[in-house]
């Protein structure tokens, strides 16, 4: 099978026998694919994966063999990096709002450390004097697929604005903080090039006032489609047209630079699935509830950001298509996978497969009414293998925690 659904009814069945369901499965080939997209798209740039998207061992596992870094955003996150095998050089942290602690551990890490508070400049450079930084820049020109995750602009808590510059600049004079690179990622799930190339301008309007550069970091954001009508993006017009402003104003800098992008939606997205059982089906006055073994807690996208994700369900049934809610055994009435969604009913023991969900997914799962985060599975081509196994209530509850 291909599409965002890419597992079918019998291999779908295959693996709930083995594991169990509820489970996120990923697609090796898909991973590989759109790794090599990226590098096919961006020849020359260094694209660090933004692990937050997801960060199963296994997927980092094959995102770095890849050839790609990461992006980080804690001290846990770059721990595990380097636990699987990142180099120092190939890893960036852009944490926000970061604790006195998380910049220790940074620095002790050696990776290259992106700050977008004058506060968080002073804090370094007065404990790392001499220490290389990389800002973090709000020109005010952000997008986004929802509110929540559009990350530049006037009200954002994300980067620097033009009038800190200056202070920013003296702050790291007086600790003799080195700015080695500059950085901004403007939201999450961006269609238009258009908007990314006005942000790259005015980023890389800002070169000439900061003359040791080394790097240019662009963040991530590529949007990618999880509804019927809309349409992927154009990676390569895109990576022209990226690379060429670039090009124009690393010559006219005099001096080489790295162009560094931070993806993490475009790598892992459409190569996960959560698939799940269906327990209870229940019929209200006007609605059709399809209940299954997962939920919010499982994929908050839908709750959160009235995410549409597409959804079907095994095995095909050859019933009336009729107006469902696929929900969750969570005690809120926002615990929805779909909504109003015309499908066929499907039958309790079924199962129904969740797409676009890798990244994001198991990410953002919780614990919410002691629920067990799922197991997940990498599929690569016919075989398969548990990358992480369903919590058990001692995973979740350790005696020693218990009074
Ligand atoms: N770099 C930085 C500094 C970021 O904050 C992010 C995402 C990325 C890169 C990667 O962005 P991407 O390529 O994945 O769009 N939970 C939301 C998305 C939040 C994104 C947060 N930052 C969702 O499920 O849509």
């Amino acid at each position: 099978m291909t599409g965002p659904i890419w597992l079918g009814p019998r291999r779908a069945a295959a693996l709930a026998e083995r594991f169990g369901t509820p489970f996120y499965a990923y697609s090796a080939r898909t991973l590989r694919a759109r790794c090599r997209s990226l590098a096919r798209a961006f020849p020359g740039a260094a694209v660090r994966y933004a692990m937050k998207a997801n960060a199963n061992p296994a997927v980092l596992d094959l995102v770095r063999r890849e050839g790609m870094g990461v992006d980080t955003v804690s001290p846990w996150e770059v721990r595990l990096a380097r636990e699987v095998g990142f180099r120092k050089r190939d890893i960036v942290y852009s944490g926000s709002m970061p604790s006195d602690d998380d910049l220790a551990a940074v620095h002790r890490e050696g990776v290259t450390v992106n700050l977008d508070a004058l506060s968080s400049l002073h804090r370094y450079g007065k404990r790392f004097p001499g220490a290389r930084v990389s800002l973090r820049l709000n020109l005010e020109i952000g997008g986004g697929h929802h509110p929540h995750v559009i990350t530049a602009g006037p009200d954002s808590k994300f980067g620097l604005s033009a009038d800190d510059l200056p202070e920013a600049r003296a702050i790291c004079a007086t600790h003799g903080l080195q700015i080695v690179g500059l950085h901004q990622h403007i939201g999450s799930g961006i269609f238009e090039a258009s908007l990314f190339l006005d942000a790259l301008d005015a980023l890389l309007a800002c070169l000439g006032d900061f003359p040791a550069l080394e790097f240019v970091d662009v963040g991530g954001g590529f949007g990618v489609p999880y509804r019927d009508d809309e349409r992927p993006v154009d990676l390569d017009a895109w990576g022209k047209a990226v690379t060429a402003r670039f090009d124009a104003a690393v010559a006219s800098y005099g001096r080489p630079l790295t162009l560094v992008l931070e993806p993490g939606r475009y790598v892992v997205c459409e190569a996960g699935l959560l698939v799940a059982r269906v327990t209870t089906l229940k019929r209200t006055r006007d609605r059709v509830f399809v209940g299954t073994d997962s939920g919010m807690h499982h994929l908050i996208r839908p709750a959160l950001y009235q995410s549409w994700h597409p959804v079907a369900t095994w095995p095909r049934r050859d019933v009336k298509p009729e107006r469902c809610f696929v929900v969750g055994p969570i005690c809120e009435s926002g615990d929805v996978l779909a909504e109003d969604r015309l499908m066929p009913v499907p039958e309790e023991g079924d199962l129904v497969v969740v797409g676009n969900a890798g990244a994001y997914g198991f990410a953002m799962a919780s614990h919410y009414n002691l629920r067990a985060l799922p197991a997940e599975v990498m599929v690569d081509g016919d075989e398969w293998t548990l990358i992480r196994r369903r919590e058990r209530y001692r995973d979740v509850i350790p005696r020693r925690d218990l009074p």
